[in-house]
């Protein structure tokens, strides 16, 4: 297995943009990003940003399509191309919409999933190598990655149990099992101590109000605003 450098661990930046932001939520299934993202986005908005919200894999008409392609297979595909599938997706995303967005400035970007999803489920839970995805993506646009990513940590109980609750079909990975769900809490804590000047771990079993308010002040105090955080509503 290939090894990971500190120098292709430099290798990946964040987008340099006057005044804009790209932020990126992580997390196995039922962590609660999509709240999380709701309410952020109107926090942001509030203090006058202009904010995208993206999903991956998605967020343009080829990436939609890729999104089926995957997530609706019926058969198995190799962990090597679920991770250049997953990355052509990004390079789409990223010529098409981030980099154009972020060069208008007071822009916030933010993306539910990005690389670390790849290098959890692609690199750590499907065996490719973590080291293997940071070297597909070496390469710009793919070398670009957010200014700050939150980790919604939840154990394997609690996403199967908020998954029951939901009662939606499974897709091709949710269903793969626990032991593969086992293998992503493992492969976040690994992913986020490799970045730990950009990843932020957070709880997510507490409430989903102390969740906001911690993902909301981390937020401001980057973003340089961290004045009239306005009251949480349910
Ligand atoms: P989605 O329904 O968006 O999951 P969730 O609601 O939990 O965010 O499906 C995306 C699935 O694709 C999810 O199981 C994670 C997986 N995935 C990867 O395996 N690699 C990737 O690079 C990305 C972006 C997602």
């Amino acid at each position: 297995m290939k090894e990971i450098t500190q120098e292709l661990l430099n290798s990946f930046r964040s987008p340099a943009f006057p005044g804009s932001y790209f932020l990126s939520f992580e997390g196995i299934e039922g962590a609660g990003k999509s709240t999380q993202i709701i309410r952020l986005k109107n926090h942001l908005e509030q203090k006058n940003f202009r904010v995208l919200v993206l999903r991956e894999p998605g967020g343009t008409p080829f990436g939609e399509k890729m999104r089926q392609a995957i997530l609706e297979t019926k058969t198995e595909i190799t962990p090597l191309a679920e991770a250049h599938l997953f990355a052509s997706s990004r390079a789409q995303l990223l010529t098409e919409v981030v980099l154009k967005e972020l060069a208008v400035p007071n822009t916030v970007i933010i993306c539910d999933r990005y690389i670390d999803s790849s290098l959890v489920y692609q690199g750590h839970s499907r065996g490719l190598g973590i080291a293997e995805v940071l070297n597909i993506h070496n390469a710009f646009p793919l070398n670009l990655v957010p200014h700050l990513t939150f980790y919604l940590k939840i154990n394997v109980d609690t996403s199967e149990k908020r998954q029951k609750m939901r009662n939606a079909p499974k897709d091709y990975f949710e269903s793969k099992g626990v032991e593969f769900y086992k293998k992503l809490v493992v492969g976040y804590d690994t992913v986020a101590e490799l970045f730990p000047n950009r990843i932020l771990t957070l709880d997510a079993e507490v409430s989903l109000d102390s969740m906001t308010m911690t993902i909301l002040d981390t937020v401001d105090k980057l973003l340089g605003q961290n004045k009239n955080t306005p009251q949480l509503e349910e």
